[in-house]
């Protein structure tokens, strides 16, 4: 396939749902399949033309369905199959496509596979996972491997049954599966066959990155002083994974017309990024990375005061480096969040201005080379959870942190919380604000978990009913893209960056058949830049009404942004 054939998936417009907080449709306080149903007219209206489902299998939810006990069952607190056929159906009435979550690393603990497998060692399942001797060191047994788990601690589980460790790079109810073994394979290209089969458009490939593992076992060298070394290199992006890929490509995602995005964490690069879904080479559609994620000092924050400040230069690095490294040689999405990441507005935006900041950001993102992902509540401008206490949050990973930081190692609660506030991944799953009632229009009765503060002002009511809001430049953003004027450009035109030593304004121009450049000042002061060699024919977006068409003496004010069709001097 060439880089410039035209596929929808390269035009779509993707919105992530992170299903047990979008919406609530039976009032038992668990968002549902059906509540998603009652939201399609809202995403097509914000120009959503692709649906990406958090999983929904059945799951004793230990990592609120990334634990999956059974793949052909959809858990009963998000509905039944039944619900999930009507889904498909009725979005793909309204040219809404669906893809969902495919869980490739790990199942549940309580996964029958699972069961089998720690019963003994000679199992037939036995070998569904990876099992290894631990090491008698000073007289007592330990891990195989030094390596951490991305949930804190080891990434291995001692299982006493049969006196052996199994491998869990996420939460101990998460053993990871062993794709060496050809079994595991052809199991998994079954199911995916069966979601296929059912309708659904493809899948985002979750935590792909680790399925390929070392043959031989040895401790990371890495130099930290964590007694469990977070070196994710040592089971991230190996070269093996790529075959177990293209034999998933050959077997199973070759006979549909579908898109695939993979999560490639563990520090990927462009040319492992077009290893996945290079044009000629790549498996899969897409994957996502999370370089352009952490462009900021929330890790070195320590109290809820602070200030979070964006590092623009490094961002505006980071952007180029993905956008020109991947240029022509793989397709790539585009996205600022997801479920694991902050809340955009804190992160990079000012909730004290909610509509410039906001707009900026999706300007400054939405206006680039790829296929555009928006997380839930991203439109509304939704913001952290200014959390507490440890019963605040849901998440394992924080949960199990907390046990070794502030249990074992006696550091202060206060200040772990004040830490992993900026970062947590519960600031992104809090409930989606669909208005100002009392459970913010999410549900009827209490939801399981928790609503921002802020609900009564950000929400998705209050963003149709004003005049300006985020989600109506958002819609515009994708109204541009999909217009058949800017669309060659928009989608598949080159991307060059200006102003690069700039640290206050992005500035990027789009160049097919016409050229469109996006200036966006990143910050909450005035600033001036000095554009040459272009003439502005018009304004295509601007989140201010009278925006400058002076290139050459560009005035932006607070946040602004604007999007010039341009020609060349
Ligand atoms: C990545 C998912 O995005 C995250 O939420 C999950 O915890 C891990 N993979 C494990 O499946």
């Amino acid at each position: 396939m060439s880089f410039y054939e035209k596929k929808w998936w390269k035009e779509a417009i993707g919105y992530e749902i992170y299903l047990k907080s979008f919406k609530d449709s039976n009032n038992d306080g668990i968002g549902d399949l059906n509540g998603i149903r009652e939201k399609l007219d809202y995403l097509k209206d914000l120009g959503v033309t692709l649906l990406w489902i958090c999983p929904f299998y059945k799951s004793p939810m230990d990592d609120n369905g990334y634990d999956v006990s059974d793949y052909f069952t959809v858990d009963p607190a998000f509905g039944t199959l039944d619900d999930m056929k009507n889904l498909i159906k009725e979005a793909h009435q309204k040219g809404l496509k669906v893809i969902i979550d495919f869980v490739l690393n790990q199942t549940s603990d309580e996964h029958q596979w699972f069961i089998e497998s720690r019963k003994s060692k000679n199992n037939p399942y036995r070998d569904y996972y990876i099992w290894a001797d631990g090491r008698v060191v000073d007289g007592k047994l330990i891990e195989p491997t030094n390596w951490a788990s991305f949930f804190g601690g080891s990434c291995w589980e001692y299982d006493k049954q049969t006196e052996q460790f199994y491998m869990k790079i996420f939460s101990k109810k998460m053993p990871d599966l062993n794709w060496a073994n050809k079994e595991v394979r052809l199991a998994m290209q079954e199911t995916a066959r069966f979601w296929l089969d059912l309708g659904i458009d493809g899948f985002r490939a979750d935590a792909v990155a680790h399925i390929g593992r070392r043959k031989r076992l040895s401790d990371s060298t890495m130099k930290s002083t964590e007694k469990y070394k977070p070196d994710w290199r040592m089971f991230s992006n190996l070269p093996v994974l790529f075959d177990y890929l293209k034999e998933f490509k050959e077997n199973v995602f070759s006979k549909y017309d579908i898109m695939t995005v993979g999560e490639v964490g563990g520090g990927a690069t462009p040319s492992e990024a077009i290893r996945y879904a290079g044009v000629k080479e790549g498996s899969l559609s897409m994957v996502f990375n999370f370089d352009h994620c952490w462009s900021n000092n929330v890790w070195q924050l320590t109290d809820p005061h602070q200030e979070v400040k964006v590092d623009l230069i490094n961002l505006k690095k980071v952007f180029d480096k993905w956008q020109r490294g991947q240029y022509e040689k793989a397709w790539a999405p585009i996205y600022w969040l997801n479920h694991d990441q902050p809340r955009l507005m804190s992160h990079y935006g000012n909730p004290k201005k909610p509509y410039l900041s906001g707009s900026m950001l999706g300007s400054a993102l939405y206006f680039m080379w790829g296929t555009p992902f928006i997380y839930q509540g991203e439109e509304i401008g939704m913001t952290n959870y200014p959390f507490k206490t440890i019963a605040d949050f849901n998440d394992i990973s924080v949960k199990n942190l907390y046990q070794i930081e502030v249990v074992q190692n006696k550091r202060s609660q206060t200040e772990f919380i004040n830490k992993i506030s900026f970062t947590s991944r519960d600031n992104a799953r809090t409930i989606m604000n669909w208005d100002d009632s009392k459970y913010a229009g999410f549900s009827n009765v209490e939801p399981w978990f928790k609503i921002t503060p802020d609900y009564r002002e950000v929400n998705v009511k209050k963003a149709l009913e004003s005049e300006k809001s985020i989600l109506k430049h958002y819609r515009k953003i994708f109204r541009l893209r999909k217009d058949k004027n800017y669309l060659p450009t928009l989608v598949y035109g080159t991307y060059k960056q200006i102003l690069k030593q700039n640290p206050h304004v992005y500035a990027y121009l789009r160049e097919a058949d016409k050229t469109i450049l996006t200036v966006v000042n990143f910050f909450d002061f005035e600033t001036l830049v000095y554009l040459r060699g272009y003439r502005v024919v018009k304004i295509l977006l601007s989140n201010y009404d009278d925006s400058s068409t002076v290139l050459t003496k560009l005035k932006l004010r607070s946040y602004e942004a604007v999007t010039y069709l341009v020609e060349k001097r």
